[in-house]
């Protein structure tokens, strides 16, 4: 659709493809019984779901994607009159790709099956849209993509099989790829920040985070410093790896050490010497641990604490690490809002190992 539309700018295109991929990932910080409920949203419950879009493009915005994903994922709501959300913007200030996605969104939701009604027809979904044309959606786009629809659907048809698989190939080369370590495939960092929103405990999310970060990153030992704001110091709540257990009651100052600093800083912190963390701890681990990759964990302003990944290698951690530990981070701090609800900065919270 976007190609009919007149767009040949290929960063262009890789932005809407992406967005149309990523757009709804907000949606894992949406209580399941919204999302789930068959029937009408109550006017408080439609309000938490209509963070989605800003959540989303939050999460998204500390991937450095070489093209323009965020604002299409932030505005994929926004109505052709002003009327929707989050900023309520109109007309062509909406970005293309954004009102592009919201008519083939509400397309895509007319055509499939859901609890309370089965799928309609495309004929029947072209006339909702035509009723939305001027108010909800873009004219242009909904015309276009009417008249157009045979040809695009083909091309989808033949398209859905190899998505994933071209999106992961045409992301990875430009910036998840790390010429001396693993390249990183984007659909599995997704799914992996997926699986640690969808836990019900800090404890599983942190397991689930922690797995994912063994997995793809040299990391040999991972922990969870949660700041205590009375105390103003951070605790070792979780932690994974071989012998993990011997950061077992590590506690440190605010600004100490390198996960202090980092949490002092908000700031993160890459390829520190391990002992500039752990002291002569690091050299108890067996091999010992040498490197130290630290990202603040934070709620709104709120600093809510540090992950720390260690690695037995030098030097061992890339910029790219630092992304995918922020990202899967920002998860991990999902859970404990959804945890401690009405705790805002989360500190001196108890989050017992
Ligand atoms: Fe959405």
């Amino acid at each position: 659709l976007a190609k009919f539309l007149g767009v040949s700018d290929p960063g262009q295109l890789q932005a809407i493809e992406a967005a149309a991929l990523l757009h709804d990932m907000g949606k894992l910080a949406i209580p399941e019984h919204i999302l789930n409920k068959p029937g009408k949203l109550s006017a408080a419950e439609f309000d938490k779901m209509k963070a989605h879009a800003e959540i989303g493009a939050d999460l998204l915005s500390s991937i450095k994607f070489p093209y323009p994903v965020v604002p299409v994922v932030r505005h994929h709501h926004e109505n052709w009159d002003g009327s929707g959300y989050p900023c309520g913007i109109s007309g062509p200030d909406i970005p293309l790709g954004a009102r592009i996605l919201a008519v083939v969104d509400c397309f895509d939701a007319l055509t499939s099956d859901r609890p309370y009604r089965p799928a309609l027809t495309p004929h029947q979904a072209f006339q909702i849209l035509l009723e939305r044309r001027g108010t909800f959606y873009d004219p242009l786009v909904v015309d276009t993509f009417i008249r157009e629809f045979d040809g695009i659907s083909s091309k989808v048809a033949a398209a859905v099989g190899s998505a994933q698989v071209h999106f992961a190939a045409t992301l990875a080369p430009a910036h998840l790829v790390e010429s001396r370590t693993e390249s990183f495939d984007s659909v599995d960092v997704e799914c992996s920040c997926k699986a640690v929103a969808s836990k019900s405990t800090p404890r599983e999310a942190f397991q689930s985070a922690a797995d994912c970060l063994h997995r793809l990153l040299p990391t040999a030992v991972s922990a969870y410093y949660e700041y205590n704001s009375q105390a103003d110091r951070l605790k070792c709540s979780f932690k994974a790896g071989h012998q993990s257990e011997l950061l077992n009651g590590l506690e440190m100052s605010l600004g100490d050490r390198v996960s202090g600093w980092t949490a002092a800083t908000g700031t993160a912190s890459l390829n520190s010497h391990a002992t500039l963390d752990l002291r002569e701890l690091a050299d108890r681990f067996s091999p010992p641990l040498r490197s130290v990759l630290a990202v603040p964990l934070v709620a709104g302003n709120d600093l809510v604490g540090v992950f720390t990944l260690y690695s037995d290698l030098p030097d061992a951690f890339s910029h790219d690490h630092e992304v995918i530990a922020s990202t899967l981070g920002r998860a991990f701090v999902m859970v404990l809002r959804r945890s401690h609800p009405h705790a805002p900065a989360l500190s001196g919270t108890a989050v017992n190992s």
